[in-house]
């Protein structure tokens, strides 16, 4: 089996390179699964239900979240039926949505998970915790567990990657938008990178057009962040191979692709 998971989509950059880039990924790579982080996916922040059937109609399987799911009131009116649209799984109960679900590939069941971390980000339930149970709600069905665990602090996801290694076939970070160079198989088989990186402006800072974010650090002043839709774009992935007899991974690739990373087929 296997996974392909692209990093937070951002604004309507993000969202053309997913357009150009997946078919060709999908060429090259052939993946059984695609999973998309879509919490930046409109406009910089939160995801409407067009874009959601966008990512579904150019073959994606699951669509995760972040802390910026909440963020296009639209959410709150599909959320509940969209069956492949998964936020952070340790928001208080009552949050409406989920945090795990299950998809059939050629009859082989995934559980794909998102948790959120809880450093440098607002108070939400423990994600350790919230994984045991999610864990063990999905080893009733499948050992093909995939999550997306989105989190600031490197501590926290490397805590999260040992804390769940042999439990989960793979764990990837999102949310800081930088992807690292730390992509390894765990010793008890669990495929491991802090962040995957982001889907978007090149040349903006995480994303965000360059001239708010530096008036923000210059002055303190409020400043409106909107995507840099004037610069270059990139599209940061990963690819993961899984065993389908016992879920363990045995390869997880860094995908980048920008100016000065160029794609080839
Ligand atoms: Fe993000
Ligand atoms: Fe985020």
């Amino acid at each position: 089996m296997k996974i392909l998971f692209i990093g937070d989509v951002f604004g309507s950059p993000g969202r053309d390179m997913v357009h150009e880039y997946l078919p060709r990924l999908k060429e090259k790579y052939r993946p059984h699964a695609i999973i998309i982080n879509g919490e930046n996916a409109a406009s910089g922040k939160g995801i409407t239900e067009k874009i959601y059937k966008q990512f579904m109609e150019l073959g994606s399987h699951v669509i995760t979240m972040g802390n910026h799911t909440w963020d296009k009131k639209d959410i709150f009116e599909f959320i509940d039926d969209a069956k492949n649209l998964i936020r952070p799984a340790n928001y208080p109960i009552g949050t409406p949505g989920k945090g795990l679900t299950f998809i059939n590939i050629n009859g082989t069941e995934v559980a794909v998970m998102n948790l959120q971390g809880r450093t440098f980000l607002p108070a939400i339930d423990d994600p350790f915790t919230k994984a045991d149970e999610l864990i063990e709600e999905a080893k009733k069905r499948t050992n093909i567990i995939f999550l997306d665990f989105h989190a600031e602090a490197t501590s926290e996801k490397q805590a999260m990657g040992w804390y769940v290694d042999g439990r989960v076939s793979a764990v990837v970070g999102t949310h800081t938008h930088t992807q690292t160079a730390d992509n390894r198989i765990l010793p008890n088989g669990t495929a491991y990178i802090t962040d995957v990186g982001m889907t978007g402006p090149y040349d903006g800072i995480l994303g965000v057009e360059r001239d708010a974010v530096l008036k923000k650090f210059l002055t303190s002043l409020p400043v409106r962040f909107e995507p840099d839709t004037n610069g270059r774009n990139q599209l940061n992935a990963v690819l993961v191979t899984i065993s389908d007899d016992n879920g363990k991974a045995s390869n997880i690739d860094r995908i980048i692709i920008n100016d000065d990373h160029p794609f080839f087929s």
